[in-house]
């Protein structure tokens, strides 16, 4: 009886947080992108990553930083390091203290921070927001799904409704994928906006899942590794099962063999 009781009360605490989060109106809506990077064995695309770099630069490095991310790090999206050492010394200037002015940047230098208009760093945004939720406390939309953080940033960059309001002074941007639906960003993207030089596609849904994915990058550049390794730590334990598996029987077997005399 009292095992019943318990199990209706777990069950009651880890359904109430949905049945408030329906009524709480939020329809969010996170489309689920199909990324080359998703599941165990998925990569970068490269070229992905550089046409998404070249949009954070032509267009969102106008209010957001990056601030956690070496500019060298770029070698890893196949940049030469003079590559690199271009690209930094032409889009960006960092405070020297030694100097006591600004200076183009160098490979050394972090991406700049921007505080300029209260927009958040983006250097971890991928792995901050989550496309994915519960049902609460289960997850399981997270375990089938990932966290979605790319998913939540593309859905986000392509989900402006066109419609906007003022409120308190200050212009909202209705949005299908922001928690609440009125984001003070206006649309950063339109179709064009940007020239890739391999004629890749640049209408906004494109751009928005390039750019995604860019951050993605951004956020855990690692990720090719730790599958890696995790790949290589799945092998080794099963292995190891079998091989301790074995000696168990062969351990044993003197006993467990005498019982049938
Ligand atoms: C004109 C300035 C401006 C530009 C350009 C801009 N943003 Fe924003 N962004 C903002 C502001 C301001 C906010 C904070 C909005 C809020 O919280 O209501 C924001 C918020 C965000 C957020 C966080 C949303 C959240 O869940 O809190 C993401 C992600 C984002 N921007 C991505 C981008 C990307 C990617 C680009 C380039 C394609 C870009 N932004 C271009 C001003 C800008």
């Amino acid at each position: 009886m009292f095992k019943k009781l318990a199990i209706g009360a777990a069950f009651a605490i880890a359904l109430a947080p949905v049945a408030s989060n329906a009524a709480g109106g939020g329809e969010q809506h996170i489309e689920d992108f199909q990324f080359s990077f998703e599941g165990p064995f998925g990569t970068w695309d490269q070229h992905q990553l550089q046409r998404g770099l070249q949009i954070y630069t032509e267009v969102c490095a106008a209010c957001h930083g990056l601030r956690y991310v070496p500019l060298r790090d770029l070698e890893a999206l196949g940049y030469s390091e003079d590559e690199v050492t271009a690209y930094a010394a032409g889009n960006f200037e960092v405070f020297d203290p030694e100097l006591d002015d600004f200076r183009p940047a160098k490979p050394v230098d972090h991406f700049p921070a921007n505080d300029g208009v209260g927009a958040p760093d983006l250097s971890l945004m991928a792995k901050a927001r989550a496309g994915f939720h519960g049902p609460y406390g289960l997850g399981i939309n997270q375990l089938v799904n990932g966290m979605g953080g790319p998913e939540y940033i593309a859905s986000l960059l392509d989900g402006y409704t066109g419609h906007e309001k003022e409120e308190a002074g200050t212009v909202l941007y209705e949005n299908t994928a922001f928690p609440g639906g009125w984001i003070s960003m206006a649309p950063p993207l339109s179709d064009e906006q940007v020239e890739f030089a391999d004629g890749h596609a640049n209408d906004v849904e494109h751009m928005s899942e390039d750019v995604a994915a860019f951050l993605m990058w951004t956020a855990e550049p690692k990720m090719m590794e730790r599958k890696y390794s995790g790949f290589v730590g799945v092998v080794f334990l099963t292995l190891l099962s079998v091989l301790l598996y074995l000696v168990n029987k062969r351990l044993w077997a003197g006993v467990k063999g005498k019982k049938k005399h």
